[in-house]
């Protein structure tokens, strides 16, 4: 954003677990926002004078004690809100505490059918044919238009009110999330709101993103050191990447093998450090550290915070060889949110990376951003080959790929095989650079199989493939059935392997790890 510009759209976060998905959306859209608690909404309002506000989702009831306080005044400011999911039943309920029907149990969850056809279409809807599917969830909804306000969008046949408007008081409200991929469009809605309702100008470009995170840091850092672990995968190698020119040699680069990498990792990480004119350390010496720690563990939560606790004893020592105060750390705004730290989200996984208090200060210069916009920042330094191409790949790496046994470097060897061999078939079909991400993971229950004219009693694998742009949310990549053969074939060829499975599950339910 242009220093010079201020903030045209603030976000008021209400505990939706795709509050940062807003802000995302909106910069790829080219708007610069802010994501506040309700708090500090007013003041900062009151000051700032944004051209719209949008009111995220949300789990609370507008009825809960503990719902978010937000200030009823916003609403008289003149400016443009937009209501999103519980946004939008709060801005019922204040209009007319009579609209809103409490859900007894469970939630609406899921794609919708969303309507428009209405006599006079609504501005936020312009460019929209008269029906889109949208993903929708929540427990209460809006059972009528608050006085003043019409309805906009409707489904099941107008049914259930979808959308609802009162442009008079500049009041835009919608019960789906027009902020997630899953919603068809779903950046014209948005568009509509920031450009055609709030008349906001575009403020956003990639080499401002570089310029800000260089000058932050910086700043931040001063005189004193700072360590930054690389891992090959697109965040802190990126990171670093931007960094280095701007840090010199107050910032040093390692990368530490934990005995959990892929297939090859280790020449690959040296290939990417000298592409990206990093100068990197490549540490070997606590891979048996890790290995011999977490092979007794194999619940998964257990497993992510002795990585954790591991990792970050290993970080303590190597920074302290190199009189470091500070930590710089790749962390996205995903591993934020499902570690429950940003905003007000439940915690979904313990990340390795996140939170850790080793006694050095943190900057986490991604920590607003999402992994197909650091994809975009990686191609500006020429790595779109050896880093923004390849799958990402979690700190904890294969250590994540063995489901409930004890991990052991013999296990690892096989995960890691197989792995290597999955990708060279996705590779050799044209299908690695379709798939967001590939899991391959030894599930730990033995089956029985048979090879030649034997029992085999063996482990079987299961092989996921899926398709997303910032993994909040995924899709199944479903693989070709000829993939699939070639995968099986290749997989049973080893003696310990008896079954293959395949999963497509899309998240949520399911995550895109196992662990
Ligand atoms: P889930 O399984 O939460 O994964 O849907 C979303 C994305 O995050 C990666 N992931 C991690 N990355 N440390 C990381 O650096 C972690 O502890 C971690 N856990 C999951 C995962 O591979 C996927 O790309």
């Amino acid at each position: 954003m242009n220093e010079k510009n201020k903030i045209q759209i603030l976000i008021i976060d209400l505990g939706s677990q795709y509050t940062q998905i807003i802000r995302r959306s909106l910069r790829y859209l080219g708007f610069y926002s802010i994501i506040l608690p309700p708090e500090k909404s007013l003041e900062w309002i009151k000051v700032n004078k944004p051209k719209g506000i949008i009111l995220s989702g949300g789990s609370s009831s507008v009825y809960d004690i503990d719902a978010p306080k937000i200030p009823k005044e916003i609403v008289n400011l003149n400016i443009p809100i937009l209501g999103i999911c519980y946004g939008m039943q709060w801005l019922a309920y204040i209009n007319d505490k009579d609209t809103i029907e409490v859900k007894k149990e469970g939630k609406s969850y899921g794609p919708v059918q969303i309507n428009f056809s209405f006599k006079n279409k609504s501005k936020l809807f312009e460019k929209l044919k008269e029906n889109i599917n949208a993903w929708s969830s929540h427990g209460d909804s809006v059972k009528k238009a608050p006085k003043d306000f019409i309805i906009i969008a409707t489904s099941q046949d107008g049914k259930v009110i979808e959308a609802i408007e009162c442009e008079e008081k500049k009041l835009w409200a919608v019960q789906f999330h027009p902020e997630v991929e899953e919603t068809q469009d779903e950046n014209i809605i948005l568009n509509n709101f920031v450009i055609g309702i709030c008349n906001c100008e575009k403020d956003y470009s990639r080499k401002d993103v570089i310029e800000e995170i260089r000058k932050n840091t910086k700043i931040e850092l001063g005189n004193d050191i700072a360590i930054i672990g690389v891992s090959g995968g697109v965040d802190s190698t990126t990171l670093a990447a931007i960094l280095a020119p701007a840090l010199g040699n107050k910032l040093k680069a390692f990368f530490i093998d934990t005995g959990g990498m892929r297939k090859g990792e280790i020449e690959k990480i040296k290939n990417i450090a000298q592409k990206a004119n990093l100068n990197l350390e490549i540490i070997e010496k606590y891979k048996n550290k890790f290995i011999n720690k977490i092979g007794m563990v194999i619940d998964a939560e257990a497993k992510r915070a002795t990585f954790r606790t591991i990792y970050g004893e290993v970080f303590h020592e190597v920074a302290k060889s190199y009189g470091a105060t500070y930590m710089i750390q790749g962390t996205l705004a995903t591993d934020l949110i499902e570690s429950g730290s940003g905003g007000k989200s439940v915690l979904i996984k313990t990340h390795h990376n996140v939170d850790l208090d080793l006694g050095l200060k943190e900057i986490m210069p991604l920590s607003d951003y999402f992994k197909f916009e650091i994809r975009e920042l990686a191609n500006e330094f020429g790595l779109d080959e050896l880093v923004s191409k390849r799958q990402p790949f979690p700190g904890p790496g294969l250590y994540l790929r063995i489901i409930g046994v004890p991990v052991t470097a013999e296990l690892l060897e096989m995960v890691r095989e197989a792995d290597a061999e999955v990708t060279e078939i996705l590779e050799k079909y044209g299908l690695y650079n379709k798939i967001s991400q590939t899991v391959v993971a030894l599930l730990g229950t033995k089956t029985v199989g048979v090879k030649g004219d034997g029992r085999v009693y063996g482990y079987s694998f299961v092989v996921r493939t899926v398709e997303t742009t910032d993994f909040m949310t995924v899709k199944g990549f479903y693989l070709p059935k000829e993939v699939c053969e070639e995968i099986i074939s290749t997989l049973s060829r080893h003696s310990e392997i008896v079954r293959v499975f395949f999963d497509f599950t899309p998240k949520p339910p399911a995550t895109t790890e196992f662990e």
